[in-house]
């Protein structure tokens, strides 16, 4: 997949070098999302004031709206080390055991993509978060005993897209749980014009907003057209981000102006021609636009849940009347069965 946007589950690469330059240090630097901020904040002084580890903390919800931000963001604000890892990069129990004992008192480990983490490993996990003791068994056959080891006090960072695919123990083990959500415009605003002023590109107001009302409510995705607009204004206008430049790269990109893109109308355009609208489950619906049922649902389906162009009913996906309109295609009137009016039941 050549657009940047997909960070498939399956192959996440390292995070891009640009976003670690983008991405806020501080708590005052992160941008919008008020509550979460209010209640980290909260969190972190109180572990500060007692001298203690921070409990262990879950951030869900979709890619790019700053989960892997906050985790450092967290321990620059402990003043403690971050060690990154993720569910699916430790394959055996072994390598959580190296993991651990290389911790020291107060770190943080970050597991991103935590709901990946596979049985044996999580059994190990359990212990060590809620005891601080890493169990291991020494020896084989009728002789094999286990042994337990003391694990300096250390916090956790989960980040999963998917809370549902976190099994039940291990939800039980996060001291808190934060939903991410997608931004709001004036946040979003915010957001690209803090981005332009680290890459050093003129915008105007109006541009910044044009940017930010086609950026899916999400951060990575508008630090992501920022630089492709920036691109634009260089090459083919003046170098500052107007609204019409912002408009005209845009378009060029095939961002419309609710900032789907050309996957996320070729879903929309599939599920309404191929299936009339639906219902249709998402695997059949993700084999008709060739696309990996994981990228259907992280990353196109939150997005147009939240615009209310699709709904998820227990027989599958449906598009609504205002996906309809969006695409400019008439709603058939008679696709659901009429309800019985006033006429009907007299008749
Ligand atoms: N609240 C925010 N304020 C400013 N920049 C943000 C914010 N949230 C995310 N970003 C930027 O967006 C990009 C993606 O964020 P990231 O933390 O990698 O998302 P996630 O881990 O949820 O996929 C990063 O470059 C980060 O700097
Ligand atoms: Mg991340």
């Amino acid at each position: 997949m050549s657009d940047d946007r997909i960070i498939s589950a399956k192959a996440r690469p390292a995070e891009v070098p640009i976003d670690a330059a983008l991405r806020p240090q501080t708590l005052d630097e992160v941008i919008g999302q008020e509550r979460l901020k209010e209640n980290l904040r909260i969190l972190i002084e109180a572990a500060r004031d007692r001298g203690e580890a921070l409990d262990h903390i879950l951030f869900y919800g979709p890619p790019g709206l700053g989960k892997t931000t906050l985790a450092h963001v967290i321990a620059h604000e402990m003043g403690v080390n971050l060690k990154v890892t993720s569910g699916p990069a430790i394959e055996r129990a072994g390598d959580l055991a190296a993991i651990l004992t290389n911790l020291r008192g107060g770190d943080i480990l970050f597991i991103d993509e935590i709901h990946r983490l596979n049985r044996a490993v999580e059994e190990i996990l359990y212990p060590a978060m809620e005891d601080f003791a890493l169990d291991i068994v020494v020896g084989k056959g009728p002789g094999a005993r286990s042994i337990r080891l003391k694990l300096p006090r250390f916090t956790v960072i989960g980040a999963t897209t998917r809370l549902a695919l976190v099994t039940a123990p291990l939800r039980a083990r996060f001291g808190a749980l934060f939903r991410l959500d997608f931004y709001d415009v004036p946040s979003m605003i915010a957001i690209v014009r803090r981005g332009a002023a680290l890459l050093d590109v003129p915008i105007e107001d109006e541009g910044a907003r044009v940017i930010a009302t086609r950026a899916r409510g999400t951060p990575r995705v508008a630090l992501r057209l920022l630089r492709r607009v920036r691109d634009y204004a260089q090459v083919r206008a003046e170098g500052v981000i107007t609204a019409t430049v912002a408009e005209e790269a845009l378009t060029l990109l095939d961002v419309d102006t609710l900032g789907l893109d050309e996957l996320d109308r070729r879903v929309l355009r599939a599920l309404i021609q191929k299936f009339g609208g639906g219902p249709v489950g998402l695997e059949t619906l993700a084999a008709a636009v060739s696309e990996e049922p994981d990228t259907i649902m992280d990353v196109v389906e939150p997005y147009l849940l939240q615009l209310g162009f699709i709904e998820r009913t227990p027989r599958g996906r449906m598009a609504t009347p205002a996906a309809y309109a969006h695409l400019g295609i008439p709603y058939p009137e008679d696709s659901t069965p009429a309800s019985p009016t006033l006429f009907d039941i007299s008749e």
